[in-house]
């Protein structure tokens, strides 16, 4: 077992992709071997793949756990609606070749818990293909107590944006707070508490390959996000018999069962497919230190790679708080087009290429080749200011940048919240006059 020096050692274990072990009941955990004829206090061995068995075994990811009953015990799901999450292929509007931008979604007036209140914004791929991602948000006022989620499409990068979420899984409790990320891997029965009593903020719900950290190349073992500050939850699970519902995603669909008994009853458990969550304060930032700007690429916090070299299906991109220090550069970021595509969201304060429209719990999306950048009161400001070393400070916007198209689905094309003048943030630049 990894071990722990920290305030946290109670509640959570540190790394990314490690084999942890852990036990909430001396003695749950078979010692030499995995599934022993009888596992120990009468628990049932189950294991959870969340890769194909032969994946390499950098890739391989499973999980084996001790549980009070085996998930196999329950009956036949039924379906059931969910009027606002969306699945690919996202083929219900055509796409229109524009950029566009949301403020925040109206909070709701009924009761709403995580699960009701996620609604699909965009995506692309299609979950039966196991490749591309959704984006949602998500907007909650009530706790899941007795019905639990597991989601067979994906994986889910939460990134909440006002209230904690305190997230109950099957191998343990994550308390994530805005400023701070959770990943849930595909296929985990999870539910959400909500002890602020009401959150928000936005899912990015990947089909394809689990994310992971991105490769460091030239810059060496150190930067960017750090192993060791992925904490995963210790053991934990609920006890006894009681009535639940659970709801399951699969193929774009939503199914329940009512059974008696919680999902998350796993005692013990050991692997390295588990839950994390990962303060993007923790994050370090890397950038220039003469003039220009790396690519935005050196802000990814984790990445959900394609089978095309260096060409994510997904990368989870951040932009903190940082110094700005170039000399003789245009400090916000560049005007530009891009054969990926950019969906972003803001948590807190202000992203340094817009003056205003673009706020906390809003999204943008610039689609591919679609020409974005500062707005023309940015550009003024940043092109006369005195340069001089500054801190964007209380900020952190975040981008999950996709090489597939971002399709909208037809509730965020016609949502009232949609910024209809969005086109004409890029008004007001005029050209040098020019003999020729
Ligand atoms: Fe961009």
């Amino acid at each position: 077992m990894t071990v722990q020096t920290t305030t946290e050692t109670q509640r959570y274990l540190s790394g990314f992709g490690n084999h942890f072990s852990t036990e909430a009941h001396p003695g749950a955990l078979p010692e030499g071997r995995n599934s022993p004829q009888r596992a120990p206090l009468g628990l049932y061995a189950e294991l959870l793949s969340g890769a194909a068995f032969t994946a390499p075994r950098a890739e391989n990811r499973r999980t084996w756990t001790y549980r009070l009953l085996p998930s196999a015990m329950h009956g036949g799901y039924r379906s059931v609606a969910h009027e606002t999450w969306e699945s690919g292929p996202f083929a219900e509007v055509d796409t229109p070749a524009n950029r566009f931008r949301w403020d925040p979604w109206p909070a709701p007036t009924a009761r709403t818990d995580f699960l009701d209140g996620i609604v699909t914004v965009a995506g692309n791929g299609d979950p039966e293909a196991q490749s591309g991602i959704a984006a949602h948000v998500y907007q909650a006022n009530a706790s899941m107590m007795d019905r639990y989620l597991l989601n067979a499409d994906g994986e889910m990068l939460i990134v909440p944006q006002a209230g904690t979420l305190s997230i109950r899984t099957e191998l343990g409790v994550l308390d994530v707070a805005p400023g701070e990320i959770a990943l849930i891997p595909r296929g985990m029965h999870f539910r959400v508490e909500l002890p602020d009593g009401k959150a928000s903020g936005y899912v990015c719900e990947n089909y394809g390959a689990p994310f992971r950290l991105p490769e460091l190349g030239p810059i060496g073992s150190n930067g960017l996000a750090n192993q060791r500050d992925f904490l995963t939850p210790v053991a934990a699970f609920e006890d006894g018999t009681r009535d639940v519902t659970v709801v399951r995603k699969f193929l774009g669909k939503f199914w329940e069962v009512k059974q008696a008994h919680s999902p998350l009853n796993v005692v013990a458990w050991h692997g390295n497919l588990a839950p994390s969550k990962y303060d993007l304060a923790r994050f370090m930032v890397i950038g220039t230190i003469s003039f220009d700007h790396p690519d935005p690429s050196i802000y990814t916090v984790l990445t959900s790679p394609s089978l095309h070299p260096g060409t994510a299906d997904c990368d989870f991109v951040i932009f903190p708080p940082r110094w700005l220090v170039a000399e003789d550069t245009f400090r916000p970021p560049w005007f530009h087009r891009n054969v990926m595509s950019e969906l972003m969201g803001l948590v807190r304060g202000v992203y340094d290429a817009k003056a205003e429209g673009f706020v906390p719990g809003g999204v943008s999306l610039h689609n591919c080749m679609m020409p974005h950048g500062p707005d023309a009161t940015t550009f003024e400001k940043a092109s006369e200011t005195d340069l001089q070393p500054h801190k964007i400070d209380n900020t952190l916007a975040f981008m999950f940048e996709s090489r597939r198209v971002f399709r909208l689905t037809r509730r965020a094309l016609e949502a009232a919240n949609r910024q209809r003048y969005y086109d004409a943030v890029w008004d007001g630049f005029t050209a040098p006059q020019m003999a020729h």
